[in-house]
């Protein structure tokens, strides 16, 4: 017996690059949680020059850097995550207890969908010089008979960069690859403001994204002097705060604690608290429990959606319905209109109208803390949750759970005033 090993071509590249994030937002998003992965405080992601043609993509963050080793062994081994070995930055981790985002091993591929040439500038400490790396991605699709690993890629250690960097990483992507104008930004921002949920039990060290693209800073002043806030697109994004629907509508918060014993839910009208409950939790095989997860509904009536509209500047049904977080981190595309709505909610009202609630009628999120690894993200980043047993689990819970509790009240007692 003789043994053979496989050979990785060249094009492996696009396949977990350009072809496997197909949303440029997404793309950002990836880079962003890698920033909040190296216990940055602060990422930056800079647009530059991005209407002409030598625009560039900056995403700059303040984290934990990287050295040779580090790059060598981490960032240019591919589909290996030491976050998944659970071996990054172990005392780190007991100190700010974040719980990481990734764990694939592919997400800094979304650098390619960005744009064609990745420099990467970083360092862990201000006693070391910079890592520099440069990465043409076009080098790997000129020839598919070359193997992966025989594409070369520069490293150099340099004493300075144009960035002010003195710990962290800095990605500078070149050749962009798509158009970022006012329109495109604006809708990132919104993107940004959605994809960190405000009530994060995973963070205790604050983490904050700006965005910059100077370009629009004269657009930005328009829309700020016709009092059209939501129309900037720079600065620190702030998150989505859902609790401001509170005095305008009916929300329900529905829990279920660590060990995955209880469902506890709470009622609430127009910030008046009405009822609470807890019962044992159902969702239970003999070695796996449906556990650590919250979730807060809103139900828009129509003041509390033109509130919604007056303060977003979109309309709640533009704005999507009920988003999906994993510790912390927003799960795209659950919630975005269409698509996203992974629970079968418009289905299900086209099969009783006036009884049910659909996507427009919805505002809110499901949180899913601690490992829970059962609840895996979909390799393409854009494909959601992994469709298994637990979000079955998931699904069920959030309609008999959560969903028919508030429609029971919002629908059967508010708007025909039957008894709770
Ligand atoms: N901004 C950064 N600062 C420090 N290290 C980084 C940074 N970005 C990436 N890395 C390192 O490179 C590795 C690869 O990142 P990548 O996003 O591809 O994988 P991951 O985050 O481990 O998993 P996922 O594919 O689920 O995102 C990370 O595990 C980390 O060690
Ligand atoms: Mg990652």
């Amino acid at each position: 017996m003789t043994r053979k090993h496989f050979k990785v071509s060249s094009a492996l590249k696009s396949i977990i690059g350009k072809d496997l994030i197909t949303d440029d937002f997404v793309a950002i998003f990836e880079l962003v949680k890698n920033s909040f992965d190296a216990n940055a405080k602060r990422v930056d992601v800079v647009f530059e020059r991005t209407l002409s043609d030598d625009g560039r993509i900056i995403i700059l963050d303040n984290g934990k850097g990287m050295d040779l080793k580090d790059i060598e062994e981490k960032w240019l081994f591919v589909a290996y995550s030491a976050k998944k070995e659970g071996i990054e930055d172990y005392r780190d981790e007991i100190k700010t207890k974040r719980i990481h985002a990734g764990a694939k091993g592919i997400g800094r591929f979304s650098c390619d969908r960005l744009g064609k040439v990745l420099t990467i500038y970083s360092r862990r400490n201000t006693d070391e010089k910079i890592s520099k790396l440069t990465v043409d991605w076009e080098a790997f699709e000129k020839s598919m008979q070359k193997k992966f690993e025989n594409i070369p890629v520069e490293y150099e250690l340099i004493d300075s960069c144009e960035h002010k960097l003195t710990k962290g990483t800095v990605l500078e992507i070149a050749n962009v690859r798509s158009v970022w104008d006012a329109f495109k930004l604006r809708k990132l921002r919104q993107s940004l403001e959605k994809l960190i949920n405000p009530s994060q039990s995973n963070v205790k060290t604050p983490f904050s994204i700006y965005l910059k693209a100077e370009e629009f800073t004269s657009y930005d002043s328009e829309a700020k002097k016709n009092g059209q806030d939501h129309e900037v697109i720079n600065g620190k994004v702030s998150n989505f705060l859902f609790e401001k629907l509170d005095l305008k509508s009916t929300s329900i918060k529905v829990g279920i604690d660590k060990k995955g014993e209880l469902i506890t839910t709470e009622l609430f009208d127009k910030g008046q608290f009405v009822y609470r409950m807890a019962e044992e939790n159902p969702y239970k095989t003999e070695n796996w429990a449906l556990s650590n997860i919250r979730v807060h509904l809103f139900a828009m009536n129509q003041t509390s959606k033109s509130m919604f509209t007056k303060y977003m500047g979109v309309r709640p049904v533009q704005f999507g319905s009920v988003f999906v977080y994993k510790n912390g981190f927003r799960i795209h595309p659950i919630g975005e209109i269409g698509r996203g709505d992974v629970f079968g909610l418009d289905g299900r009202k086209q099969q009783g109208t006036s009884r049910f609630f659909g996507t427009r009628d919805l505002v809110g999120r499901v949180e899913i803390d601690g490992d829970n690894d059962e609840f895996r993200e979909a390799s393409s980043r854009d494909g959601g949750l992994e469709r298994n047993e637990a979000f079955i689990y998931l699904q069920d819970f959030f309609i008999d759970h959560v969903l028919k509790r508030l429609e029971r009240f919002a629908i059967g007692v508010v708007k025909y005033g039957n008894k709770v």
